[in-house]
């Protein structure tokens, strides 16, 4: 089943644009003639108006999940007006947060069977939530126990570190957006501009997936490092914290994604000569930002990687000194989905070389079905 690939994680990662495809199959609507640009999602399109009314909307979801919601907050709050609250489910469960009848809670979950999301969601029915899952799994219990939901249709994950499926989500998630958001004259060039960037995300995934190589030699350089710090912020802020997560859980080594906008609030006193710090600043309305980041942690000689838009290496590492992963950059609310696939492929490198198991890493289940 692993065909050429040594390990499902390889393989997974790999597959993006065939799972990215499926994802979107059926789903996007081309326009032209008498129809206008669009998505169509069959287990919400009924609901969408109730959606739309809510007092907010709540992501909920643990691990990778919960990133996926994260790298989403911002279009769905652009697109649709509806604030959006993020919660770790575990976390929502220990403070039982209040949640109303006025509230939509979103569930995502890969397996449908996380415990703790599970929960919640029990949580979230019992205060008179309208609750909508986003899954993987037909049949799953969280599938089962939401009102209606979207299946992400990411095909079957195997590798307990999720790649894939988080691509899948993300792709998933902007649907939603687009069909929560009204087709509005204001809104039409943004609307098309992303529907448009969906359809060439799978060629974009191709292309980004040709770092391999590069990935597997910065995973050489880094391989005896205690440590690795990621700094990224605005829809890129999940991408920094589930790059850290993709390499401290599979490689082992501890690593810590950084809102970068926090880096003068604590983070900038670990910086000096040895430890690898990458930054993420592609092309997008925080990019003169990261440029700033750049700059202040260049000034204290820190040890950088920055991924940049493609062509952008000059200008956001003028000075040189530092190494660059350029990628290709499409509209910022996709960005997420081409700028993990780097991470991914770093994280599989670095655990290949430091001789660990790389689909099934210490301690850890695909399916976390006890809290
Ligand atoms: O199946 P789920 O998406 O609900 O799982 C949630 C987390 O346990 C999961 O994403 C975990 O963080 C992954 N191992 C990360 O790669």
């Amino acid at each position: 089943k692993k065909g050429n690939y040594d390990y499902y994680m390889q393989k997974e990662i790999h597959e993006q644009p065939d799972s990215l495809t499926t994802t979107m199959r059926g789903r996007l609507i081309r326009g032209g003639g008498d129809n206008v640009k669009g998505v169509l999602l069959g287990g919400l399109k009924d609901h969408l108006r109730t959606i739309r009314r809510s007092r907010r909307i709540l992501f909920i979801g643990c691990g990778t999940s919960y990133h996926a919601g994260l790298a989403t907050r911002a279009l769905v709050e652009e697109l649709s007006g509806v604030p959006v609250t993020m919660e770790l489910a575990s976390d929502l469960l220990d403070r039982q947060g209040p949640i109303y009848r006025e509230d939509t809670a979103f569930f995502v979950s890969q397996s449908g069977e996380t415990a703790d999301t599970l929960q919640a969601l029990e949580y979230a029915r019992s205060c008179g939530a309208l609750c909508v899952g986003v899954t993987n799994t037909v049949g799953s219990a969280i599938a089962r126990g939401t009102h209606f939901g979207v299946h992400i249709n990411a095909g079957c994950e195997i590798g307990v570190a999720s790649t894939k499926a988080y691509t899948s989500q993300i792709a998933a998630m902007t649907m939603i957006a687009l069909a929560l958001g009204e087709d509005t004259l204001s809104s039409r060039s943004r609307r098309e501009a992303i529907i448009d960037d969906l359809f060439n995300l799978p060629d974009n995934v191709k292309e980004v997936l040709k770092l391999d190589y590069d990935m597997k030699n910065l995973a050489q350089e880094l391989m005896e490092e205690q440590s690795l710090l990621v700094f990224g912020r605005g829809y890129n802020y999940a991408t920094a914290l589930e790059g850290a997560l993709k390499v401290k859980e599979v490689a082992l080594m501890h690593s810590e994604g950084i809102l970068a906008g926090e880096m003068k609030h604590g983070p900038l006193a670990l910086v000096d000569e040895t430890l690898p710090i990458i930054v993420i600043a592609t092309r997008d309305a925080t990019c003169s930002k990261q440029q700033s980041v750049i700059q202040q942690l260049q000034a204290r000689k820190g040890r950088l990687i920055v991924m940049c838009s493609k062509g952008d290496a000059d200008l956001m590492c003028p000075n040189g000194g530092c190494r660059v992963i350029e990628v290709p950059q499409l509209q910022d609310c996709l960005q997420p989905i081409i700028n993990i696939v780097p991470f991914q492929l770093l994280a599989y490198h670095l655990t290949v070389l430091r001789g660990f198991n790389v689909d099934q890493p210490r301690n850890l289940a695909k399916s976390v079905t006890t809290s």
